[in-house]
């Protein structure tokens, strides 16, 4: 029996193909929603599009800061997992919801796997790298997507039984997707947009968007993205974001902001952006795997192989820098090839947990 974790928009996603892959095999799980996501637009739609069954448990945990959050997905977690004991429990990438249900069953000696393991930025400033190194020293099964994920954890002294190579769910995700989104959805007509003719952008760290400075200086930088090109730039905005903006008073100016849409509206978005730029961890993977190019407004990443195939470029909060950095990557034209596997990740995990007894 495995307990699957989610709760946050990316989590729902990258652990959808694990989910069709326990149905497939027959795998007894049951789905544990720390409630960390809870909109409509970052919940349940995603539920609605992949079809995923409902969560069992749901902690409502919502919105508030690290420790209270992380605290009260903890006791949830713990709550669930007395009563009802899985052979293991599942957690998904660097959120607290993440840090929270590994370290709450951790305490109750119980196996944790975690899927997107052995990612590295190396800034302990991120509320998410905390999250990334406590998980995979108190994991028991490391899902590294990449070589390179499987070096830093072996770099930090894990051990080597624990890692496994299997590739990025969202691979899968988009192999599973793409098809669905590009055939039977309408969102791209609908905003009055040409294949190839507008920028896809996303923000939503705290570190971009907290500070009515920084937030303000990006806005001008894709304001000045819209006038250099002199194409619409399509900005589907994160409620932490659209909260910032009222907060703060900014305008949009030449930017079409919209409400965060299903992924399968946003994987047609991406597919036909002429370039995306974001500082989402998720984008910058599907970007590389759909060969659009990327600029990530951030000061590292911890997804490197994006920069290493050319897909992706690093650009800190300065109007003319966002310029500059998006007319070098559309020089630089496609081409490169995918690093984050070939879209069984969710086989081989499932594979490697129902072997391993
Ligand atoms: C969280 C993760 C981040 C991840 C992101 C994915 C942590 C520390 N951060 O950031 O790593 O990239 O999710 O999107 O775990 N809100 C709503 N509705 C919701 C959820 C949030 O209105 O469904 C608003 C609330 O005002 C909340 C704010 O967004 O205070 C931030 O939400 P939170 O979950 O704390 O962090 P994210 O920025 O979403
Ligand atoms: N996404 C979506 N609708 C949107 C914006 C993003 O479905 O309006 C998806 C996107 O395809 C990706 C994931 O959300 O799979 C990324 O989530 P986010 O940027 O919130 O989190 P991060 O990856 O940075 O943790």
């Amino acid at each position: 029996m495995i307990a699957i974790t989610l709760g946050t928009r990316p989590e729902i996603i990258k652990m959808a193909p694990i989910i069709r892959e326990c149905e497939q095999q027959d795998i007894d799980y049951f789905l544990i929603h720390s409630g960390q996501h809870y909109s409509f637009e970052m919940d349940q739609t995603f539920f609605d599009e992949l079809q995923l069954p409902r969560p069992h448990y749901n902690l409502n945990a919502g919105s508030g800061t690290h420790a209270w959050q992380t605290g009260k997905i903890m006791a949830g977690v713990e709550k669930v997992l007395l009563e009802n004991p899985p052979d293991l429990i599942l957690v998904q990438g660097d959120t607290n919801t993440v840090l929270a249900a590994a370290l709450a069953a951790s305490k109750l000696q119980h196996a944790i796997g975690h899927v997107e393991a052995g990612l590295r930025c190396f800034d302990r400033r991120l509320p998410e790298e905390i999250n990334r190194v406590v998980t995979d020293h108190i994991s028991d099964y490391l899902f590294a997507p990449t070589t390179k994920a499987v070096g830093n954890l072996r770099d930090e002294g894990i051990d080597e039984s624990k890692i496994h190579l299997t590739g990025n769910t969202i691979v899968d995700a988009i192999y599973q997707n793409l098809q669905i989104s590009c055939g039977g959805y309408d969102v791209a007509q609908k905003l009055g947009l040409q294949p190839g003719e507008y920028f896809l952008v996303t923000f939503h760290r705290p570190e971009n968007v907290d500070s009515r400075a920084t937030f303000s200086e990006l806005m001008n930088g894709l304001n000045a993205i819209h006038d250099e090109f002199s194409l619409p730039v399509v900005f589907p905005m994160h409620p932490r974001t659209k909260k910032q903006m009222t907060a703060t008073g900014l305008s949009p100016g030449s930017i079409h902001s919209i409400d965060p849409v299903g992924y399968l509206e946003f994987l047609q978005l991406e597919a036909g952006a002429r370039c995306i730029l974001t500082d989402s961890g998720g984008i910058q993977e599907e970007s590389c795997i759909l060969g659009i190019p990327c600029v990530t407004v951030r000061q590292n990443t911890e997804r490197p192989e994006t920069l290493l195939v050319g897909a992706n470029v690093l650009s800190n909060v300065s109007c003319a820098e966002i310029v500059k950095k998006t007319q070098e990557i559309l020089a630089r034209g496609s081409g490169w090839v995918n690093p984050f596997g070939d879209g069984t990740a969710a086989r081989n995990i499932v594979n490697i947990l129902d072997h391993s007894g």
